[in-house]
């Protein structure tokens, strides 16, 4: 039987996984929830999920507006085997109570701290270790990304030191009340808290990164130096290493892909649904073996790196596949991103 799943919190990455649950064969999406109306919930009315109504939102605000619901959050947990709960960060570990009354297991994203859960997670570092949990966090769109990295770099050619430097951008497209928009401003945590949420997956991984916020929507771009362990004798090996690994796409010079931008224009052209990017992008000429020194860029999507992630959780947490890769695979698939050729 499908598992039973609710999405709690419908905005940014909420609909997306809601889409994404939707699409797998063995799993059923029950419903999602929010606190207002709004033209997300009228679309995901449109398209056939039910909706709840949840925080202090009610019923009649989501009537007077023209949109139908069947029931509060508290219905949609009762039906459901699992939540998870995409709200606004620390709207999520507000909500732990709620769900621990339901007696329902529940995933939480990067934006909470790991204490929420039991397990922080990435599908490629560590699902066997989720094997069977009841709480775990997805973590944040840029330690998906390192964590993934981190996963081939470590298992190909051991890490002895890792500095990173995130180019984050500023605001997701649909954030307008964020900024900056003329400027670019250093995290004043050095390091930043990304190396530390790194080291939840990989609690011995010697990195430690430093983070700038500038005026984008499109994407992060991570600078990595890693010193290897065990170098190979060239970087073509370190770039097969990511390009035989799922959920990453390389690209070369003649592709002309300078940057971000044209990394969403690819995602336009094919047709990805809201110009989504769900792997790591690399580019093979902006990566470089020096000896022991590794040096490379990548761009993370915000909006969706993370969507596979919340997906693969549940088959761990369920147990309903215990090969890491063949989860990875089948949630690829159901996506349309296994194995890209770029
Ligand atoms: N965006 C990213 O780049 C990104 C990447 C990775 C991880 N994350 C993490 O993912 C989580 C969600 O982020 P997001 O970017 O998707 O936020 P978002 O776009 O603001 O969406 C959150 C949604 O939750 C709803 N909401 C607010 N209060 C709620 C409540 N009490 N109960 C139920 N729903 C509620 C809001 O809609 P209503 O007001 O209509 O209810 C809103 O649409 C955060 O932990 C964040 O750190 C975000």
């Amino acid at each position: 039987m499908a598992l039973k799943v609710a999405v709690n919190g419908y905005g940014t990455i909420g609909k997306r996984v809601a889409d994404a649950i939707h699409l797998q064969k063995d799993m059923t999406l029950v419903g999602v929830a929010k606190t207002r109306p709004g033209f997300e919930g009228r679309r995901a009315v449109e398209k056939g999920f039910k909706l709840f109504v949840a925080g202090d939102g009610t019923k009649e605000e989501f009537e007077r507006a023209g949109i139908s619901v069947a029931g509060n959050l508290l219905d949609l947990l009762q039906q459901s085997d699992v939540v998870i709960d995409a709200t606004p960060e620390k709207v999520g570990a507000a909500n732990k109570p709620v769900y621990d009354e339901a007696k329902i297991a529940a995933v939480w994203q990067g934006g909470e701290k790991a204490s929420v859960a039991e397990h922080s997670f990435n599908a490629l570092a560590n699902y066997p270790e989720c094997f069977g949990a009841k709480k775990v966090r997805v973590v944040s769109c840029n330690t998906t990304g390192l964590a993934r990295a981190a996963s081939v770099l470590r298992r190909d050619f051991g890490v002895q030191h890792w500095e990173a430097t995130l180019v984050r951008r500023a605001a997701d497209p649909g954030e307008t009340k964020r900024g900056p928009i003329n400027g670019i401003l250093p995290t004043m945590s050095l390091p930043s808290h990304h190396g530390p949420d790194v080291r939840t997956i990989f609690p011995d991984l010697p990195i430690a990164t430093t983070a700038v916020v500038v005026p984008t929507t499109l994407m992060h771009v991570h600078v990595n130096h890693v010193r290897l362990a065990r170098p190979p004798s060239d970087g073509g090996k370190v770039l097969e290493a990511f390009r035989s690994t799922p959920r990453f796409v390389l690209f070369r010079g003649s592709d002309h892909l300078e940057g971000t931008p044209q990394v969403i224009e690819w995602a336009r052209d094919l047709g990805r649904p809201r110009n989504d990017v769900m792997e790591n992008v690399l580019w093979e000429e902006g990566l470089k073996l020096d000896g022991e020194d590794l040096y490379f860029f990548q761009a993370i999507h915000q909006e969706s790196i993370v969507v596979p992630e919340n997906v693969d959780v549940l088959r761990a947490m369920f147990q309903l596949e215990s090969d890491p890769l063949k989860s990875i695979e089948r949630t690829d698939h159901a996506l349309g991103i296994a194995r890209v050729a770029t």
